[in-house]
């Protein structure tokens, strides 16, 4: 940017917390999952899906392990009402899953709600309304603090009222104030403490404070100081799993979520490979293969990342970008002579090692993981290109060829290979 247009712009305050613990915190088990791709997700395509899509995409999610699954908005329109009909009058909602609708907090669209959900055995009910000061004063046209905290207190009223109407299916109760990410905390704090107050959650019968960085203006430690700020002050915190939902506007929405997890959250909105409004929403295969790297287990099962992804750019039409972490195209494919030399090595002395010890722990320089763990193939990892050098030859022709030509004799193969290389199913190519 030119210097003139930096004077629109201010620095994002910071949180006053000098006592904050999540720095020292290790994230050392998983959260509660809840995918939000047919909503959040959905609702920023370009084309959105169809209700055969849905179906098919709803399916997906169930197959990778999620138990909470937001269905979309009901009230907003007829195919998003008739999609979950078809869900819950089809008999397709396994009886470990847990679906969430999305509705603001208005009158009617939280009656048409209930009638969506009807019959379902488990629902959650996720209600929302704006909070920032920036919404209060754009978008509500300078509403009041109290005007926007009643909005949300009438909307929770209406909500208690209404759940007894449908005795067949459970109701989970979900409040976001929504914007949360700049919305005074102590504003933020007592439309929360409001909410909770009239729904009166208790251990046994948890609900859910989402605290949506909707759009991420902030580093992502002022984002884990809120969260722990929150964590800390709402009433009834042992009935309340504390939610997060982190957009990804700065390119932080994967640490906004792992530094919130350390602050004290206990569950986790985001969508498969981040689609979502704008930059998109949080990337869950990204946390959770994250916290599979480190040996945590997560419920979800993205060992088959590559039909997962087929399926997902199918029904979506986008395409995952080749460097998206895990699933990207490029991702286990090294082009420097160097990087290749040291993987061939790892992965040959991971051979030796692991025929000894099976329990030996992953250790390949500039692999984090696997590849193999999450369905890719190591023929995926090397190309050779006009970089590769005689290490990247060696690789291909050991691998593809069965030829291991000792250390001493590589001196004598070419720089580069000319031509392509590779079985048909892998993607060794040689170029000039
Ligand atoms: O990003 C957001 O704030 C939302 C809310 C509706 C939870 O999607
Ligand atoms: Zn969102």
């Amino acid at each position: 940017m030119q210097p003139a247009s930096l004077k629109k712009y201010r620095p994002f305050p910071p949180i006053h917390l000098p006592d904050r613990t999540w720095p020292d915190k290790v994230i050392d088990r998983a959260p509660e999952w809840c995918s939000v791709d047919l909503r959040d997700g959905n609702q920023a395509l370009p084309q959105p899906m169809s209700v055969e899509e849905k179906l098919e995409f709803f399916d997906l999610l169930v197959g990778v392990g999620f138990k909470q699954i937001e269905v979309g908005f009901p009230s907003a329109a007829d195919t998003e009402f008739n999609f979950l009909r078809r869900l819950i009058d089809e008999n397709r909602i396994p009886d470990d899953v847990t679906i969430q609708v999305l509705v603001q907090t208005r009158d009617h669209l939280i009656r048409k709600t209930f009638d969506a959900i009807n019959g379902a055995k488990r629902a959650i009910v996720h209600i929302y309304n704006s909070t920032s000061p920036l919404q209060r004063r754009v978008t509500f046209g300078d509403a009041t603090r109290e005007s926007i905290r009643d909005i949300a207190l009438e909307g929770a009223r209406l909500v208690k009222e209404l759940v007894p109407t449908i005795p067949n299916t459970e109701v989970v109760l979900q409040y976001s104030p929504e914007s949360f990410s700049d919305t005074e905390l102590d504003f933020a704090l007592e439309c929360c403490a409001g909410v909770i107050d009239i729904w009166q959650p208790t251990p046994e019968k948890k609900m859910i404070i989402n605290l949506p960085d909707t759009v991420q203006w902030a580093t992502p430690n002022i984002h884990a100081d809120m969260i722990e700020w929150m964590s800390r002050h709402l009433t009834r915190r042992d009935s309340v799993i504390v939610s997060l939902h982190t957009h990804n506007d700065r390119g932080t929405g994967v640490a906004a979520t792992e530094l919130g997890l350390m602050a004290g959250a206990d569950r986790v909105e985001g969508t498969l490979f981040g689609n979502g409004e704008r930059t998109g929403n949080l990337d869950i295969v990204t946390v959770a293969l994250n916290m599979n790297s480190h040996g945590i287990a997560t419920g979800l099962d993205f060992s088959n990342l590559s039909t997962i992804r087929a399926v997902y750019e199918r029904v979506t039409r986008l395409p995952v970008p080749e460097r998206q972490p895990y699933a990207g195209e490029l991702v286990f494919t090294a082009f420097s002579g160097s990087h290749q030399d040291a993987i061939k090595k790892g992965l040959d002395r991971r051979a030796r090692e692991v025929a000894k010890d099976p329990d030996i722990p992953w250790g390949v320089p500039y692999l984090t993981i696997d590849p193999q763990d999450i369905g890719r193939s190591y023929e995926a990892i090397i190309r050779i290109n006009s970089q590769s050098g005689k290490g990247g030859v060696a690789y291909v022709l050991d691998r593809e060829h069965g030829f291991d030509l000792p250390k001493t004799r590589q001196h004598l193969l070419p720089r580069r290979l000319h031509g392509f290389a590779g079985k048909s199913e892998c993607r060794v190519y040689c170029t000039r």
